[in-house]
Order: C-alpha cells, then sequence, then structure tokens
C-alpha cells in the first residue's frame, strides 16, 4: 500500500470506531467532517518517511501514530476556526466544522478527536506494546503545556510573545512529534529526531504566515490576512516577506543537517527537500520582489 492509501486507511479505521447507533449522529458526522477530505496530510507522511527511514517493522504500529498525529491536527483546526479563536469561517475548500454543525459540536467534534488520537494510538500499538508508553508521550507532549499546541494558542490570549517560541510551540510541537513517533512505531530511539521535526514545522508555520499575506482565500481554502485582522505575530510580519523566506531556507538547511543516521537517511533526505521546495509560495516571485 502506498503512503497516502495507508493514511485515508488509518483514519477511516478510526472513524468507523466511533460509527455507530450509539453515536450522537451530528457529532460523528462533524468529526468525519473534520478529517475527510484532508489537506496536505504534511503531518502524517512525514511521520511514516521517518518510520521507513527506520525500517518499519510494525506497519500497523506507524499506520496509527500517523493518523493519531493527523486527528490531533484536525482537532486543532477545528478549535482554531471557532469564533473564540480565529473565528474563520472556511478551511479546507469548504465551511468550518462550526459554520456547518454549529459551536457546540464543534467544540465537541474536537474534544472527541483528541480522545481518539490517543485511542487509536493504543490500538495500534497492539503488536508492540513496549512502544506505546513513549507513544503516549511524545504525543501528549505535543497537544499541552508547556511544549505543545495549547500552550501555543495559548500564548495568543498573553499581551507579548516571542515569535519563534510561538511558533515552535503552536506548530512545531505536532510535527516533532511526527519525527519522534515515527521512530517510536518503527522501534527507533525518540530524542534523535526530535530537532528535524521542529525545524520543518517552524518552516511550514513560516511558509503558512507569508501564504496569510500574500495569498487569498480561494487559493488557500480559508480566510486570509487573519493574522493582521487579529494581530498576531508572524513571519513577515516581523521580518518583511523576504527575511521570512530567508528563514524558511535557513530552517530547512537546519532540518536536512538534523536527519539522524540511519538504514533510510538518504531517502528521507531526498523525501524532505522535495516536499520542502511546496513551502515557497507558488504565486510569489522572489527574483521580481
Ligand atoms: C494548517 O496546517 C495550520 C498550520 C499549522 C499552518 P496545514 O496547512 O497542514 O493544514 P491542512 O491539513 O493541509 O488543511
Ligand atoms: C495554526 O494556526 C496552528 C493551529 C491550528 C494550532 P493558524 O491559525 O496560524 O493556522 P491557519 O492559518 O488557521 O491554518
Ligand atoms: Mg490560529
Ligand atoms: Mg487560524
Amino acid at each position: 500500500m502506498d503512503v497516502p492509501t495507508r493514511i485515508e486507511a488509518a483514519l477511516t479505521a478510526a472513524v468507523e470506531r466511533i460509527e455507530g447507533p450509539s453515536s450522537p449522529p451530528q457529532l460523528a458526522a462533524a468529526i468525519r467532517y473534520a478529517m475527510f477530505p484532508g489537506g496536505a496530510r504534511v503531518r502524517p507522511r512525514l511521520c511514516l518517511a521517518v518510520a521507513a527511514a527506520c525500517g518499519d517493522d510494525e506497519p500497523g504500529v506507524s499506520d496509527s501514530a500517523a493518523a493519531a498525529i493527523e486527528m490531533l491536527h484536525c482537532a486543532s483546526l477545528v478549535h482554531d476556526d471557532m469564533p473564540c479563536f480565529d473565528n474563520a469561517d472556511t478551511r479546507r475548500g469548504k465551511a468550518s466544522v462550526h459554520k456547518a454543525f454549529g459551536e457546540s459540536q464543534a467544540l465537541l467534534a474536537g474534544d472527541a478527536l483528541i480522545v481518539m488520537t490517543f485511542q487509536t494510538l493504543a490500538i495500534g500499538a497492539a503488536r508492540a506494546p513496549q512502544r506505546l508508553a513513549n507513544l503516549i508521550h511524545v504525543v501528549g507532549r505535543s497537544a499541552g503545556l508547556p511544549f505543545g499546541i495549547i500552550s501555543g494558542q495559548a500564548w495568543e490570549c498573553e499581551p507579548g510573545v516571542q515569535l519563534r517560541e510561538y511558533h515552535r510551540l503552536k506548530t512545531g510541537a505536532l510535527f516533532s512529534a511526527a519525527t519522534i513517533a515515527g521512530a517510536i512505531a518503527a522501534g527507533d530511539s525518540p530524542d534523535r529526531w526530535r530537532l528535524l521535526g521542529d525545524r520543518i514545522g517552524e518552516a511550514y508555520q513560516v511558509a503558512d504566515d507569508i501564504q496569510d499575506m500574500i495569498s487569498d482565500a480561494e487559493t488557500l481554502g480559508k480566510p486570509c490576512g487573519q493574522d493582521a485582522a487579529h494581530n498576531r505575530p508572524s513571519a513577515p510580519r516581523e521580518l518583511g516577506i523576504e527575511g521570512a523566506l530567508q528563514r524558511i531556507d535557513q530552517l530547512l538547511q537546519e532540518a536536512v543537517a538534523a536527519i539522524p543516521q540511519c538504514q533510510g537517511s538518504n531517502e528521507l533526505r531526498q523525501i524532505i527537500l522535495a516536499q520542502a521546495k511546496r513551502f515557497v509560495p507558488k504565486n510569489y516571485n522572489r527574483h521580481a520582489a
């Protein structure tokens, strides 16, 4: 099975587990709506790329780790779009979950997806239970306090935050969970995989900030101009677009240099370099600027 098929199959298995006569139909529908169709699926792809580089000896475990990370990401998007955060009406080219199902269902759908994240890890690790504690630890760390998404989102409510710290928490944390969980799922040691995910995640958020400034809602499938509208810290607001593009280059160089020695490190480097080309916005001509 190719990587995209493995990811969709693992996510489908997870959503089917919560569907059934006892599940409130609107909430079950909101959860499915938040998961499918997906966006870039960049985090689960990264997770599986690292697992492959480490030998991927238990694909059931890596599939569930990849799906768990994507569900946590979907939860973060559902909550991020709600009126109390970014108040975004669209996501992935369709109405955001609260617009389609109402705020109560969106709140619960995000909560349920977070719970499903950890259930999926537990069910998927049945063939390698000795890997489960580390998986729960790393995914939990990326979601919570002080190092995870919740921390990053909450810094928006404080009077000031340092940009790089904010990016590492709200986005880098889940990317480093993706690289580390891929390694753990394949029986490798966790810590040496943190820097790679951290740097890719930060670069990804800088690219998202640039898109927010220069792209349009139709291209992105979500509102743009949000960082200025909500007065959020943003890389191009702080560094200018050229400065932000240079930061992406720097971060990606650091990412590639951080790839640990493993049996598939050359292939992993190629995958990361190929994916990274997409970070620079297509609609921005660097040399014309
Ligand atoms: C959006 O992430 C939020 C950020 C951290 C930039 P993605 O751009 O990966 O969203 P989808 O999953 O492709 O929709
Ligand atoms: C991305 O935040 C990180 C999370 C969703 C936790 P943003 O608010 O910058 O992302 P978009 O632009 O809405 O996808
Ligand atoms: Mg936000
Ligand atoms: Mg947002």
